[in-house]
């Protein structure tokens, strides 16, 4: 048994040179990660600044959001700083190039590969040593060389360690186009999510042009960040100015509406909160839903108001929609959560272009949000005058904006009442 265990420990012994030592955190340089800009800038800004050499990108979206329209374009921009490779096994030569002309894209450099497979790639790829590879998409990008179903999970993984493979020993970018089902199957490209270096989802609202491109993930990058575009007869077009686009189909305002001053990355952008709150006529369990919003969240800002308010929830259904497809995950826009719902309950409509930035705490006191300032003036630049904030940063001083500051909830439903008609 000793002499075993022995063995063991001999083979495993490593020299002075192999032997990994601990390095003094700040003694390291700060490595420089050079980045490429497609000049698309809503994509730049949602991968953290532009494109970083040897990462690999994985955008996810339902069929038809615009996921190749976007990568033909950002291939366009791209392939003026280098080569470009675009796998597609979705689409023919000629669809892709009608598209291409229909975008008003002519570039020499964007290769088109369709319908081979990973061998085929890596063939393309020693000819043409490109920059940069589109994949369009991971679901039709097969290996012979691997058994199992086509578009199988375990294939799935295989392919997507190929090209991470791939990218990292060629230092090129790599862009994974993966399919979502409109019902929320995400297993394909959720399965790859830790494989790659940024997720994305683009996502767009139906009946809509306008699309959403998030951050799920971003080793070079924060995840607040968010890019936003606009579909047009010729493509994709970046929305420089968010707020006017979310807000502008707001002509009247209704019971149960209100608005926040959300943080996007460093931007303020202004979001519209819906909420309907109707009464539930068979008295089962009431229902909870909230799309773009965390229903434990609505949950337990329903019982802060119930609890500190008396105003009865149990017997109401509850909906809540956080327009243009965005996903609100501050704490910030608490207040204006429970403001749509008291407003859509109780059927009152707030006299003038009102905002509400404060996070709501258990005991129903309102507690201050990040970054005021910012919300407040891309408010005041969109016209509205009126802000309910929390008491503790009454001194924000802006101008043109009229500060009125709540330390509870209660102080914000007496305020409420006064800001108020009955329709
Ligand atoms: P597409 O990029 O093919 O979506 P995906 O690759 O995510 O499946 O485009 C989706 C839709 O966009 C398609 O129905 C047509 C529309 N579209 C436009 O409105 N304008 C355009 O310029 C293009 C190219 C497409
Ligand atoms: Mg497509």
């Amino acid at each position: 048994m000793n002499e075993i265990t022995d063995q063991v420990d001999n083979s495993n012994e490593i020299s002075d040179e192999q032997r990994r030592d601990p390095v003094r955190l700040n003694s390291i340089d700060q490595e420089k990660i050079s980045r490429i800009n497609s000049d698309i800038k809503e994509f730049d800004r949602s991968l953290g600044g532009g494109i970083v050499p040897g990462s690999v990108i994985l955008i996810g979206g339902e069929p038809g959001v615009g996921k190749s329209t976007l990568l033909l374009e950002v291939s366009a921009n791209l392939s003026k700083k280098g080569k470009v490779l675009y796998y597609s096994g979705e689409e023919s030569e000629g669809q892709i190039k009608s598209r291409a002309d229909r975008l008003g894209i002519a570039s020499e450099d964007i290769f088109l590969l369709t319908m081979g497979d990973l061998e085929d790639l890596k063939i393309s790829l020693k000819k043409l040593s490109p920059e940069f590879i589109i994949i369009d998409s991971i679901q039709t990008l097969n290996s012979r060389k691997t058994g199992g179903f086509n578009g199988s999970v375990s294939k799935l993984r295989h392919v997507t360690s190929e090209l991470v493979e791939i990218a990292k020993s060629n230092n090129i970018a790599v862009f994974i186009i993966g399919h979502i089902t409109k019902d929320g199957q995400i297993a394909g490209p959720k399965t790859l999510e830790h494989m790659v270096d940024v997720v994305l989802y683009f996502q767009g609202e139906l009946q809509s042009n306008l699309k959403v491109l998030r951050v799920e993930k971003n080793r070079y990058g924060s995840v607040n960040e968010l890019g936003i575009f606009q579909m047009s007869a010729t493509g994709l077009t970046s929305v420089t100015d968010p707020s006017e686009v979310f807000l502008q189909k707001r002509d009247s305002i209704e019971p149960g509406t209100s608005v926040v001053a959300s943080m996007k990355g460093m931007r303020s952008i202004l979001i519209e909160i819906q909420a309907l709150v109707t009464e539930n006529p068979f008295g089962g369990n009431p229902r909870r839903m909230a799309i773009g919003f965390d229903p434990f969240r609505l949950s337990m800002l329903i019982s802060v108001i119930e609890k500190k308010l008396r105003i009865p929830f149990y017997k109401s259904d509850v909906f809540l929609n956080i327009t243009g497809g965005i996903n609100l995950k501050e704490t910030a826009s608490d207040l204006a959560v429970c403001s749509a719902l008291i407003s859509s309950h109780k059927n009152l409509v707030f006299r003038g272009n009102m905002v509400f930035l404060g996070e709501v705490g258990l005991t129903g006191e309102i507690r201050p949000v990040s970054f005021i300032e910012n919300r407040i003036k891309e408010a005041v630049n969109h016209g509205f005058k009126k802000f309910i904030i929390p008491k503790a940063q009454s001194d924000v001083n802006i101008k043109k904006a009229e500060i009125l500051p709540v330390s509870n909830i209660k102080e914000f439903y007496s305020i409420m009442r006064d800001f108020t008609n009955k329709k």
